[in-house]
């Protein structure tokens, strides 16, 4: 019985520059590398384990709240919204979550550059950015790095960044190229995703790794306590800081 779910919706909506949350940005240099994948993920984990976790969709296509619409009442309730495209930027006042929300995650749109991408990183406090091993993709992703770290809204406040490497088959010499420039740059890369079948059913399921608990997915859940894991840390930091 989900008993939490009635007790959410009665919940005020509050602005979600207001919420006490740690608000994460999944996004990625190009399109495709798995930012719903991931978003739908943590968002998974973190409600899994009873914490008001939010999902904001701010991709038109709108896969992550599909996702949300998919899952079944049995499992634990994620908040789910979109950016309304008539609002003028990304993460204007006027997007509300529940008040106690503790996670907020939102899935972003591709190709994001100059002022869009600014946007985009204001009201988020720790980024995550999804890289294939692909050459082309990671020398996309160096790009956008770049660009990131250019951005108005990160030089006036530098937020955690960690990099996903995803769909990982093998250790291969790109890989070794992005791993070379991230710790030239200090940024960390917390997590190693497999290429497995595993995610593409979970999504079709309106699920997330963590809802598996057979051998088949153990490795997985391994990537993700070891992301997890990096994320609370950050988070620990960020209080402190305050
Ligand atoms: N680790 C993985 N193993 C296998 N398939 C994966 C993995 N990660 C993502 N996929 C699949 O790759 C496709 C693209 O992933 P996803 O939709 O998460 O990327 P995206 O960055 O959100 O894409 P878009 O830019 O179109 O929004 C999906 O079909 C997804 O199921
Ligand atoms: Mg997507």
């Amino acid at each position: 019985m989900d008993t939490s779910k009635s007790k959410r919706h009665s919940e005020p909506l509050i602005s979600v520059q207001a919420l006490n949350a740690c608000r994460i940005l999944v996004i990625n240099g190009k399109g495709g590398s798995g930012k719903t994948t991931v978003s739908t993920n943590l968002a998974s984990w973190f409600a899994q384990r009873g914490d008001t976790t939010a999902l904001l969709d701010a991709d038109p296509q709108g896969s992550s709240e599909y996702w949300v619409r998919l899952r079944s009442p049995e499992l634990p309730e994620i908040y789910g919204f979109k950016i309304d495209s008539t609002l003028r930027t990304t993460m204007s006042f006027q997007l509300r979550a529940p008040k106690s929300t503790k996670w907020l995650i939102t899935d972003a749109p591709p190709g994001l550059s100059g002022m869009a991408l600014d946007d985009m990183v204001s009201n988020h406090d720790l980024i995550l950015i999804l890289v294939m091993s692909s050459e082309m993709d990671i020398r996309a992703s160096a790009r956008f790095i770049g660009d990131l770290l250019l951005t108005q809204n990160m030089r006036r406040k530098r937020r955690p960044i960690g990099v996903i490497a995803n769909r990982i088959k093998q250790q291969t010499n790109s890989w070794g190229s992005l791993q070379r420039f991230l710790e030239s740059l200090r940024i960390p890369y917390p997590a190693k995703l497999r290429d497995t079948q595993n995610y593409v059913k979970a999504y079709a399921e309106g699920k997330g790794i963590i809802n598996y608990t057979q051998q088949t997915h153990a490795s997985d859940n391994a990537d993700w306590k070891t992301l997890i894991d990096w994320i609370e840390a950050q988070n620990r930091e960020r209080h402190w800081m305050k």
